[in-house]
């Protein structure tokens, strides 16, 4: 027996578990995998610079996003087609997330719809949105995440097109027949099929998706839907200042775990002129290659307010479904809690870029 400790022992698990096709989707990125290797390793190069004799004996982790408050800077990223990591797909990590009192974003391509997702009790959901090259559709859906209950829009800038995906090309990438995609009905195409020599995936995003989106989308998305808007896939200072003038709620710092153009910047690389631009006049959140309690407090120390995960909650939900994505959950808390102490931080306020050897 495997005993778990750390968020890669869960990816070991779950490799185990799950099919190849599911596998290969998950675990890839764009061509040669540079940028998914960076993001970890930009983490690791950051030393920390502890702080002492600080009486951490009580500490609180509770953060605010957009305005609500969580019991941790730690959320869920919108990741698509969870059920084929596990049967109970996007409604598990729905459950996970509300009970551990953490956002959870809802991608666009997720295997349930948006409806039944937003009903699990307690959950603060975000919901992630591909602009379909049919406005019409894309406006009731965004109205469709309003009307539910929905938090916020998190609108993803970072792929206008799919990344290319060799894992995904090899794999023959597709989503079994018993699995669809609810939320592409009002186009009237819910399945990926196999693809001869591009993955099904990148065909049905070249298909629905518009790469003429511009900044002005950010505003209409707010004016149909009525609520914020989240702009994910930031790595650059002025398109950060772009997104305030725009009137964005906040942004997440992110190169969509490596899957878009490889060699982009690792995202914990990027994020200090970003902070430094934006000034605190939205929230900033960050993912990528998250994977300990000291990433997420090198990530605060730099001026995100929270960050993000990817991989670990698909991982998690291979694993044990909703159980194993609260285990995920559960794990970096407690090792950001730790972290925290040891730096001697008692709050998320308290957790300043001093800490950072630079
Ligand atoms: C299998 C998979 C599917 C993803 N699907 C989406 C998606 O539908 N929409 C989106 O905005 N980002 C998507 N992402 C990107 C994630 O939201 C996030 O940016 C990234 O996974 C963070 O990096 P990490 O996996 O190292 O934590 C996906 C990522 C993975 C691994």
């Amino acid at each position: 027996m495997t005993t778990i400790i750390n968020l890669n022992d869960i990816e070991r698990k779950a490799a185990e578990q799950i099919s190849h096709n599911a596998h290969e989707y998950y675990v890839g990125g764009g061509a040669d995998e540079i940028t998914i290797a960076e993001n970890k390793r930009a983490f690791q190069e950051i030393s920390l610079l502890p702080r002492v004799l600080r009486n951490v004996s009580h500490r609180s982790l509770e953060t605010s996003l957009l305005g609500q408050t969580f019991a941790m800077p730690i959320g869920i990223a919108p990741t698509a087609m969870q059920r084929l990591a596990h049967t109970d797909g996007e409604l598990a990590t729905a459950r996970a997330a509300a009970a551990m009192n953490v956002p959870m974003i809802l991608s666009t391509t997720s295997t349930i719809a948006l409806e039944d997702v937003a009903r699990v009790k307690g959950v603060s959901l975000w919901f992630q949105v591909y602009v379909y090259k049919d406005r019409e559709a894309t406006r009731e859906l965004a109205q469709r995440a309003a009307q539910n209950g929905c938090k916020a829009l998190v609108l993803t800038v970072d792929t206008p097109y799919l990344g290319k995906r060799e894992r995904e090309i090899r794999s023959g990438f597709h989503l079994p027949p018993n699995m669809e995609l609810p939320n592409y009905r009002a186009l009237g195409t819910t399945s990926v099929s196999q693809g001869k020599e591009e993955s099904g995936l990148a065909r049905h995003f070249t298909e629905n998706i518009d790469p003429a989106l511009t900044w002005k989308d950010v505003e209409w998305l707010r004016t149909v839907s009525g609520l914020p808007v989240v702009v994910k896939g930031i790595l650059r200072s002025d398109d950060a200042t772009m997104a305030v003038e725009h009137g964005a709620a906040g942004i997440i710092v992110s190169n969509h775990g490596g899957r878009q153009v490889d060699t982009a910047l690792a995202t914990i690389r990027a994020l200090p002129a970003i902070a430094e631009a934006v000034e605190n006049r939205l929230d900033i959140m960050l993912d990528g290659g998250v994977r300990r309690g000291t990433d997420v407090l090198k990530a605060l120390a730099l001026g995100a307010k929270a960050v993000f995960l990817g991989r670990p909650v698909l991982w998690g939900l291979g694993y044990d479904g909703e159980q194993g994505v609260k285990r995920v959950l559960e794990i970096l808390r407690d090792e950001f809690d730790l972290a925290m102490a040891l730096c001697g931080c008692r709050n998320v306020a308290e957790i300043t870029r001093d800490l950072l050897y630079e």
